[in-house]
């Protein structure tokens, strides 16, 4: 791309938690916003009643945030009926006109930063610095969406020809897309998807995690007000039973799931064996990511950057660093400074600014994770967990932990949450360390820390992953500067927040006249 295609775009500025003239007023103006009771349903909904569940804060299951009223089976029907319907119109307001819509959502997200923030700490446990980095991308994802419509949407190309002969190729929307979204993101994942589908000309029927349905209604809300009709954004909340209707409907285009992997292969099985059009599957999945340290690399940086890509979040990220490889000679050493800053960790309540690690999404995932722990220490090997403060039982915490095994190849599954394993390794290891990582199939994330150029190429050139990262963390991919995704079973590309995704939510049409 040339250097000027984005002149006037920029990532959004985000908020200086640092400056007390900020945060102090914005800390008062959340407590505001703490007993404020939320709900979600579907966009167009029956006379008929339906469950309603309680949404709870996943750090005090006693406090219910808001509720949720699911899509019921002809809610479903009749949302892609409508959103078919509608869908040459909206592909026919053009790129631009596309553009303009998304940005005005994009204004009307940052004048709205308090609910989002607010819901992204009590419906997530997100902490105030993860909320803020949520909204953030939310907001660039809905701007560089608007641009790739601007640029890819606006205008045909004109192709060359003979004398006499004119050829266009033109973009369009390929009908109605559902996005399907995971909780660990309720914002940022929700929205982008969904945008980059609407910016191609697509009509959207989106189903946010059954966790976190309440911030997806307000962003559709949001969207609503900014003018993008109701008919083109649906939301339709609910848990797999909604998205598996969804997803079985012949008449879909497309599928853009983000989740566990073994969902999208359940989505993808659901889609082959369809009858209609053959839609197009879109899926970022999970990682079973790894970080490598030799013994050339600095100490006091690996220590920071190994408990931000392994703890931040409290591990539920899907870039987060799961199993350490450290280089032997230097293992004990990085062990006790890594371990040093471990347990400076502070667990808690997420709306708690002091809290660098918060609670995990549910109880599901709390047992899950537990029983992990608890398989590892039967197997004899050392593990260091942190205490847990008595005060945090009507939450989901999970106590911060670091299990010591032989190879990532011990682990069977991601374990999303705040548990990173440590392996060591020789110096003439290297090259098995890397296959060991590249065959658990996966391929999201990676990191490197090493100030050797020749390992950097060597780890680089054989690394089979979406993200790799060298000599820093881990996590927090920007938009357009680190467009993010994996491969193999971590995703099937295209990346999010990079120059080719919105394209692959396009069809292309070429018509030739002869003059
Ligand atoms: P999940 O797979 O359990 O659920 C994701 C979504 O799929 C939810 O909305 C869920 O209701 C829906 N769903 C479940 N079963 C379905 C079915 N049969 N048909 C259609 N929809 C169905 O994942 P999760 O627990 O919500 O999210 C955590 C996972 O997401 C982790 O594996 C994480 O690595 C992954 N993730 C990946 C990325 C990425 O960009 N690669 C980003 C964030 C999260
Ligand atoms: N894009 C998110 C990150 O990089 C998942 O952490």
């Amino acid at each position: 791309l040339p250097k000027d295609i984005f002149p006037n775009r920029r990532n959004s500025a985000g908020i200086d938690l640092a400056d007390p003239l900020v945060r102090e007023p914005l800390l008062e103006r959340l407590e505001a916003l703490d007993e404020k009771h939320w709900h979600a349903q579907p966009t167009f909904m029956s006379d008929e009643e339906g469950e309603i569940a309680p949404i709870d804060k996943p750090h005090d299951l006693n406090d219910e945030v808001g509720t949720r009223r699911d899509a019921l089976p002809h809610e479903v029907e009749d949302a892609i009926t409508r959103a078919r319907e509608i869908q040459p119109r909206w592909n026919a307001f053009g790129g631009e006109r596309r553009a303009l819509l998304l940005e005005e959502a994009a204004d009307l997200f940052e004048a709205h930063t308090d609910e989002f923030l607010s819901l992204c700490q009590r419906e997530a446990g997100k902490t105030l610095p993860d909320a803020v980095l949520e909204l953030r991308e939310a907001v660039d994802f809905l701007r560089y969406y608007a641009v790739e419509a601007r640029r890819q949407f606006a205008e045909p190309i004109m192709l060359p020809g003979p004398t006499g002969e004119e050829n266009r190729l033109t973009m369009a929307g390929r009908g109605v897309f559902a996005t399907i979204s995971p909780w660990n993101f309720p914002l940022a994942i929700f929205i982008g998807p969904a945008a980059a589908a609407l910016a191609a000309g697509n009509t959207v029927v989106a189903k946010p995690a059954p966790q976190t349905p309440l911030i997806a209604a307000f962003a559709v809300r949001l969207c609503h007000e900014a003018g993008i009709p109701p008919e083109v954004f649906q939301l339709l909340p609910g848990a797999g039973e909604v998205g598996e209707m969804i997803t079985s409907d012949p008449r879909l285009a497309g599928v853009a799931f983000t989740g566990s992997t073994a969902t999208a292969q359940a989505i993808n099985r659901g889609l082959a064996a369809r009858e209609g059009p053959i839609a197009t599957l879109i899926a970022e999945t999970g990682g079973q990511n790894a970080m490598i340290i030799d013994s050339t690399a600095l100490p006091e940086q690996v220590t920071r950057d190994v408990v931000a890509s392994a703890f931040q979040s409290a591990g539920q990220r899907c870039s987060a660093l799961r199993t350490l490889y450290i280089q032997e000679d230097v293992a004990d050493e990085m062990l006790t400074m890594i371990r040093g800053a471990f347990e400076a960790l502070t667990i808690g309540d997420p709306q708690d600014l002091a809290t660098d690690v918060g609670p995990v999404i549910d109880p599901d995932a709390k047992a899950a994770l537990e029983r992990h722990v608890a398989r590892r220490k039967k197997n004899g090997r050392q593990v260091w967990r942190r205490k847990l403060n008595k005060g945090l039982a009507a939450g989901c915490f999970v106590a911060p932990t670091i299990i010591e095994m032989d190879s990532i190849l011990d682990l069977k599954r991601e374990n999303f949450g705040p548990i990173l394993h440590v392996v060591r390794f020789r110096a003439d290891q290297l090259g098995q360390v890397v296959e060991d990582i590249n065959s658990t199939g996966y391929g999201l994330t990676m990191g490197l820390h090493s100030r050797l150029e020749a390992t950097r190429e060597f780890v680089e050139a054989r690394a089979r992953v979406g993200n790799f990262y060298v000599n820093r963390n881990q996590i927090g991919a920007v938009v357009e500067s680190q467009p993010f995704g994996g491969e193999g079973m971590s995703g099937s590309g295209p990346k999010a927040g990079g120059p080719h995704y919105v394209a692959r939510f396009a069809t292309e049409r070429v018509v030739c006249i002869d003059t």
